[in-house]
């Protein structure tokens, strides 16, 4: 069963098979990842172009690893540095990279729905690595994996997803993807911090986190994205740590095997405090390893040729 469209630009349109054939893809790329050669043919001759119009650190260089991994050839361009310091539109830079030879687009940009508009106009796979407030759909199957990995499944576990929601794209490709899998979402924020139309999301919204956190199986903490906030919407950063900080103390009210996650990059003291980042049950360097596996899958699904019926990538 391939995946229907060419591109991935967002949970919220792929179905619940769809999801668990890029986490069953990813954990044979994970096998490949525990190789002392960590390299396949799968991707030989394919050109993927990482075109980053914000920062990344984790996304842009998992995305780049994935193709090595592949043996496509990775192009990152810094757009900073390219011709869009001289007016050259997105779309304009895209149609030159797909003229250059790309076969996949690996898109962010701080605007909503630019992956969406380049998917109409360009004619080779567009990945969506985050698009404003909107989605972060690898961001989201690399929690997915991670959960299902150390948990054994999705269905019926309970995830908080705390902090500023409303700015969040992980927050939002994660609800359509826990969701779509069978978990409870509780959202958890000040109400400044908490998107309006929640009622039409199939989640449970808190602005109490001892309350929200009580029992949860994932504790998910979000960065506050200051970059994309209006001023005044809490207090203070120490009130915000004391009401919504993820605390040894808080983490205790949880469920005893609670998973703690944050995709990064991470306010230490402030969303999360230190010891609990680095303690026991924190999966936040697993999760950035695991970006490199979903990632892999990702390109293997959209460019590889098989849609998911080729012979296993891995080559077992
Ligand atoms: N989680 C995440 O998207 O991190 P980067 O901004 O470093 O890619």
């Amino acid at each position: 069963m391939p995946l229907k469209s060419r591109h991935l630009l967002g949970l919220e349109q792929l179905t619940r098979e769809e999801i668990n054939l890029v986490l069953d893809t990813a954990s044979s790329m994970k096998e490949i990842l525990g190789r002392p050669i960590k390299k396949v043919p799968a991707l030989r001759g394919k050109t993927v172009i990482n075109l980053f119009y914000e920062a990344s650190t984790r996304t842009r260089t998992s995305f780049e690893l994935a193709a090595k991994h592949l043996s496509a050839d990775s192009v990152n361009i810094a757009t900073a540095a390219s011709s869009v310091t001289k007016g050259e539109s997105l779309i304009d830079t895209a149609a030159t990279l797909r003229a250059l030879g790309a076969d996949a687009v690996v898109l962010r940009h701080p605007m909503a729905g630019a992956p969406h508009l380049l998917a109409r106009k360009v004619d080779c796979a567009v990945i969506n690595a985050g698009d404003g407030a909107h989605e972060h759909p690898t961001q989201a199957l690399l929690d997915l994996f991670t959960i299902r990995e150390k948990k054994g499944r999705l269905a019926d576990l309970t995830v908080v997803i705390t902090g500023d929601i409303a700015h969040s794209r992980v927050a939002r490709s994660n609800i359509w993807g826990l969701s779509k899998l069978g978990a409870r979402v509780r959202l958890c924020g000040p109400e400044t911090l908490l998107p309006s139309g929640l009622e039409q999301l199939p989640v449970e919204k808190y602005h109490d986190f001892d309350r929200a956190i009580a029992g949860a199986d994932v504790v998910m903490m979000l960065r506050l994205q200051l970059e994309r906030q209006q001023q005044g919407l809490f207090p203070s950063l120490r009130e915000y740590a004391r009401l919504y900080g993820l605390s040894r103390q808080r983490l205790g009210l949880a469920a005893p095997d609670a998973l703690v996650m944050h995709p990064g990059p991470i306010n230490r003291g402030v969303e999360i405090a230190a010891d609990v980042a680095d303690g026991a049950q924190s999966v936040i360097n697993e999760q950035v390893t695991n970006g490199v596996a979903v990632r892999m899958a990702v390109l293997y699904l959209l460019i590889g040729g098989g849609g998911g019926n080729e012979s296993d990538p891995a080559g077992r």
